[in-house]
């Protein structure tokens, strides 16, 4: 649902969640390798968690990494890994920002030195009011769930509980994201059209928007048109209005 208005602004979603799509053609015009395109989608994603902060989102999800993305180039995955290991403070600035930042996706695969920045970056700010950043790298809405119905079988195995208390409502905190609200709103910028495996259970209900514009030229303006989009839909979660 929507917040209430704040800022003087219309409401604001209360969940936004970001397909970053698009850095490898913003590279790709310019003549760069799809890297530097990565490098300039971090500085936007830096920008973004700013300006969502100030107009009062209170969560903000984003997709750095799928578990599809194993599939690039050696060259491309390290690189991306290398960005997020290096940056992760400077990407989110929650130390300053009030930002609470959290992490989704399976940490097995990633490096020793990234897991241990995640882990000090979501102790360090579990006590911040702001906004909830949350970054899904190697994150995938299928494996979620699967991870969660592990978790409730086990539950059951161990007898706290039977098959037939499996409820959405007590399966829903099972996944990553955990308390974390359903998305409101859905935005992929670079044109394509579909999901790629992002948050298929938390976006059931969501409004989704799609904007041509790649990441790395998503600021402010478009963010702001995609959410007056979004307040002239009508939510009708099946009831008949
Ligand atoms: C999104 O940009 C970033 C990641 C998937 C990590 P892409 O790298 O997919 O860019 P395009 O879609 O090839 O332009
Ligand atoms: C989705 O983008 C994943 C991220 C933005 C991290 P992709 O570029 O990987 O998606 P597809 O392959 O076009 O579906
Ligand atoms: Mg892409």
């Amino acid at each position: 649902m929507p917040s209430d208005k704040r800022n003087g602004l219309a409401a604001v979603p209360r969940h936004i969640a970001f397909i970053m799509d698009g850095n490898g053609r913003w590279a790709k015009k310019r003549g760069l390798p799809r890297t530097a395109g990565h490098r300039e989608g971090a500085r936007t994603l830096r920008r973004l968690i700013r300006d969502l902060s100030d107009i009062g989102v209170e969560y903000a999800t984003f997709y750095c990494f799928s578990t599809e993305n194993w599939k690039r180039s050696d060259e491309e995955v390290s690189s991306l890994m290398k960005l997020l290991e290096d940056n992760l403070d400077d990407l989110v600035n929650y130390k300053d920002e009030n930002i609470r930042l959290r992490f989704i996706g399976g940490r097995e695969r990633l490096s020793d030195v990234l897991n241990k920045k995640m882990e000090d970056s979501e102790r360090n700010s579990l006590s911040h009011t702001g906004l909830t950043v949350t970054l899904a790298i190697n994150y995938g809405g299928r494996d979620d769930i699967v991870r969660a119905a592990k978790k409730a079988a086990q539950m059951c195995l161990n007898g706290e509980i039977s098959p037939e208390d499996i409820t959405e409502e007590m399966f829903t905190p099972l996944l990553q994201t955990e308390d974390i609200p359903d998305v409101d709103l859905l935005i992929r910028t670079g044109g394509e059209l579909r999901i790629s495996n992002y948050l298929n259970w938390q976006i059931s209900y969501s409004e989704l928007y799609f904007t041509d514009t790649l990441w790395c030229d998503f600021d402010k303006n478009e963010l702001m048109k995609a959410i007056d989009d979004f307040n002239s839909r009508e939510r009708r979660y099946g009831d008949a209005k």
